[in-house]
């Protein structure tokens, strides 16, 4: 399949403010040995808006991949938390930058990002040459952070990289999106209201959701997870990417875990495993690596792609 990009900068950003398993005990009848064994997360980053995150890891992945300003010709944000109704946050953070190019929201939750870059290709295939493609949440904003049923597991984050089209087919082998929204119930916030999850049954669809979307994927691709050199799942519980994982059949050395660092940061979750794997050196040119999300909805949404750097 000839989809026609490649990612060539990254960055990330977390908010400064640090809150740990012990700050939550001191707020709420819960503890780090129930957060730890129960969801794998240690601390979690808080603050900051949607706009000002994506501003800070949109500039690095500019600045790393190198390329002019004017060259930008497309920005999507993916998010679930925009700073404003309207217009888009996107519109705040490209006149940050400093770009003049078409520029949107896409909200398809915490799948929102790997949605994100599914559609860049779509607009790759149809001309576009540089997009910015932003994957960014503050669900501590629509957190009620008096619920423990749902304050241990949500943060705040953003990752962000630069997508270039190229001549001879691109780094994309194969895409799923999926969404089944009569499950819009099982994990919702209102406007203006707080997160509300029905989490014993999100957990158990969770798995089947991701195994199903990584198989299709992996199928566009004509490959299998032999061939997955890193898995990059959705940070929302390591039991969840545990077990998913294990039905996949990839072992866990072969998969990007940060969630015992960042929580749970919806649109955020997959860019910032994705590029601190990248930062560590884990990747070489040629690996494959599946990206794979669920999320409010609810969706799914995978990626294979063929990791390539000049
Ligand atoms: N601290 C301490 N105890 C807690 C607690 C907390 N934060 N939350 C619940 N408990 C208690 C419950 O009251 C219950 O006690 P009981 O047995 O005396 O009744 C017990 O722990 C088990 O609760 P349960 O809700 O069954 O826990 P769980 O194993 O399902 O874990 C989640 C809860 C939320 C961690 C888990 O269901 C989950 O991660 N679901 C998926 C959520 C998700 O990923 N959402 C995002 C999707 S993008």
């Amino acid at each position: 399949m000839a989809s026609g990009g490649v990612i060539r900068g990254w960055g990330t950003a977390l908010p400064e403010k640090v809150l740990t398993n012990d700050d939550l005990s001191a707020m709420m009848d819960t503890n780090d040995e129930w957060i730890t064994e129960r969801t794998g997360i240690k601390r979690r980053h808080i603050g900051g808006t949607t706009s000002s995150l994506s501003i800070e890891s949109a500039r690095k992945a500019l600045a790393m991949s190198g390329l002019p300003l004017e060259s930008i010709d497309g920005l999507v944000l993916s998010t679930t938390t925009p700073d404003r109704t309207v217009p888009a946050t996107s519109a705040s953070v490209q006149d940050a930058l400093g770009l003049r190019c078409g520029a949107f929201d896409l909200n398809a939750a915490c799948s929102g990002f790997v949605y994100a870059y599914v559609v860049a290709h779509g607009l790759l295939a149809i001309g576009a040459k540089r997009l910015l493609v932003i994957g960014t949440d503050t669900l501590s904003r629509i957190t009620d952070w008096s619920d423990r049923g749902t304050a241990i597991l949500f943060a705040d984050g953003s990752g962000a990289c630069v997508v270039e089209a190229v001549d001879n087919g691109g780094q994309l082998l194969g895409w799923d999106i999926d969404a089944d929204g009569s499950l819009e119930r099982l994990l919702y916030a209102d406007v203006g209201g707080y997160i509300h999850m029905d989490g014993k049954e999100v957990f158990r669809r969770a798995v089947r959701i991701m195994v199903d979307s990584a198989q299709k994927s992996l199928a566009k691709a004509g490959v299998s997870t032999d061939d997955v050199a890193l898995c990059v799942p959705h940070q929302a519980n390591a039991r969840i990417i545990d077990a998913a994982c294990r039905q996949l059949g990839i072992p866990l050395e072969r998969t990007a875990v940060v969630l015992h660092e960042t929580g749970n940061t919806s649109s955020a979750s997959i860019p910032l495993a994705l590029f601190d794997a990248a930062d560590r050196g884990r990747l070489r040119n040629g690996d494959l690596v599946l990206m794979v999300g669920f999320g409010a909805g609810m969706t799914a949404a995978s990626a294979v792609i063929e990791w390539r750097q000049p």
